[in-house]
């Protein structure tokens, strides 16, 4: 998808389908003058209340004003960078369905909608090239194709130009704002690929490949440690729950330091379980095919360090992704296993299937001890308790800073990818005692993502300003969505990345 910005005149641009954006405020009060112009009666506004993401299709400006097909552009109140993606990606799905082949989307009156975000014609563009992709996203790179029909065979239907129109005043803005969206949007699109592959097509080697290609396309380092690297440094967690896997493990640290000197070194830390079977514990067989997004952390951390290094932020950035799968095996980890972490703690395996906190705690340490980064922060898909709390759509926060957790929850509202903050307190230490090790994997009943926290928690070494954001419910639509992508959502990219500019 190539997306350009011009100030031709509407009618001079060469495109199969033109979209006209309106803010409801908008139609309400000018709409039948602006249909009018464009050729169309005031009566089309019976079907169309400018819902944001809604569409109406139109034919027959009599060549009026654009020879191609026009569709009116809901943005709701225009209020919310939400409202622009929706639209984005409407317009986009819609394109794709037709068939259109390129789409102008006429943002002329892009200075009204900064007004109306209290934001800026930058941002509003941003947010809309964002929803392009998100609304042009698929997942079809494992199909062959052989069993299609004849019918279906000819156009795939994509999308060859995405063009915003706008005043020469606002060119600037328009540019940085597509330039801006092309990285966040086009690193959300990865990780949500990583995050759909499924485990015979994505093992820890593959994760760690991932980022390495990602570090050359954002110009960042990438060292990846090996399975005897890992042994060497004496990564207990990630060896233990590596130990029923037939693939090696990995331990990927991704490195964007910007030029000139950064002020601030983040640690992002990201689960890599590329299949959680649960392990000798093993996970019914129900929904047990869903546990290859276990690495939606992994995947949203290099998303971030990616889009950090391409939209040269000035700030350090660390990734850092512990990778295994999860298996049973006869020579894997047991329930009862004692096992000794990087940072020398022991941990009293309680259930293999809680194998997410073990291989965190290993990357934890090592942040803390080779970074003492500014700011920790780590994302993973670590328990469905927190998907009974908060459900699918708002990811589950733990800090020990409140600052921070202020910070990230307000990138939340801002992106749409909310979090909402749980409790640490002390109480919930009870829950994760052993009576034969330092600390258990396993809580008691109720609260299992706090005790998971809680658990992360003592692998900080004193660090102060640390957040853990269990994306389990956020980052994984399931069931079957036909075309309509279903599966990875890409969730954390954008969290992190505004988050990241507030650093800068
Ligand atoms: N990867 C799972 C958590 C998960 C569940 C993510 C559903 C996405 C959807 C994690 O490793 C896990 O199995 N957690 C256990 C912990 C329990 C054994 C203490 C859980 O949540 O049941
Ligand atoms: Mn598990
Ligand atoms: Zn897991």
């Amino acid at each position: 998808m190539n997306i350009i910005a011009t100030t031709d005149p509407v009618r001079k641009i060469d495109a199969g389908f033109l979209a006209l954006p309106f803010t409801c405020s908008l139609l309400k009060k000018n709409g039948t003058a602006l249909l009018k112009e464009h050729g169309f009666p005031g009566n089309v506004l019976d079907d169309f209340k400018a819902e944001a993401g809604e569409l109406l299709v139109l034919y027959g400006s009599a060549g009026k004003a654009f020879s191609g097909r026009v569709a009116l552009l809901g943005l709701g109140e225009g209020k919310k960078a939400g409202d622009f993606r929706k639209a984005g990606a409407a317009i986009v799905g819609r394109a794709i369905e037709m068939k259109t082949g390129s789409v102008v989307i006429d943002m002329s009156g892009i200075k009204g909608f900064a007004a109306s975000s209290k934001s800026s014609a930058t941002s509003v563009c941003t947010a809309f090239v964002e929803g392009c992709f998100a609304g042009s996203y698929r997942f079809d790179r494992l199909k062959s194709g052989k069993l299609k029909k004849k019918a279906e065979d000819d156009n795939p239907g994509k999308i060859a130009e995405m063009i915003f129109r706008s005043e020469p005043a606002q060119l600037g803005a328009l540019e940085a704002g597509i330039a801006e969206g092309v990285v966040t949007g086009s690193c959300q699109s990865l990780a949500r690929d990583l995050v759909n592959l499924p485990g015979n097509h994505l093992q820890a080697v593959d994760l760690a490949k991932a980022a390495t290609e990602s570090g050359v396309r954002g110009g960042y380092d990438v060292r990846v440690f090996g399975k005897a690297e890992i042994e060497e440094l004496g990564m207990g967690g990630l060896l233990s729950v590596n130990k029923g896997s037939v693939h090696p493990p990995t331990f990927s640290v991704l490195d964007y330091r910007p030029a000139g000197k950064a002020e601030k070194t983040i640690a992002l830390v990201g689960k890599g379980i590329t299949f959680d079977s649960g392990g000798i514990s093993i996970k019914p067989s129900e929904g047990m095919g869903e546990m290859k997004s276990d690495m939606a952390g992994a995947a949203a951390v290099i998303g971030a360090v990616e889009a950090a290094a391409r939209l040269r932020l000035p700030v350090r950035v660390v990734g850092l992704i512990p990778s295994t799968d999860n298996m049973p095996d006869g020579s894997a980890m047991k329930p009862g296993d004692v096992i000794a972490t990087y940072s020398g703690i022991t941990v009293e395996v309680g259930n293999t299937d809680a194998e997410g906190r073990l291989i965190l705690a290993d990357a934890l340490t090592y942040a803390k001890k080779h970074y003492n980064p500014d700011a920790i922060v780590d994302l993973a898909t670590l328990t469905g308790a927190c998907i009974v709390a908060l459900g699918y759509s708002v990811a589950g926060l733990f800090s020990n800073n409140d600052k921070l957790a202020d910070d990230i929850f307000d990138s939340g509202l801002r992106t749409e990818e909310k979090v909402w903050r749980m409790p640490l307190w002390e109480e919930y230490d009870e829950m994760i005692k052993s009576d034969v090790a330092d600390v258990s994997n396993l809580g008691a009943r109720g609260a299992g993502s706090v005790t998971a926290a809680k658990f992360l928690e003592k692998f900080l070494d004193g660090h102060k300003k640390w957040a853990h954001i269990d994306i389990a419910g956020p980052s994984y639509a399931p069931g079957k969505g036909g075309a309509k992508a279903s599966g990875a959502t890409g969730f954390g990219v954008r969290l992190l990345v505004d988050l990241l500019k507030k650093w800068s």
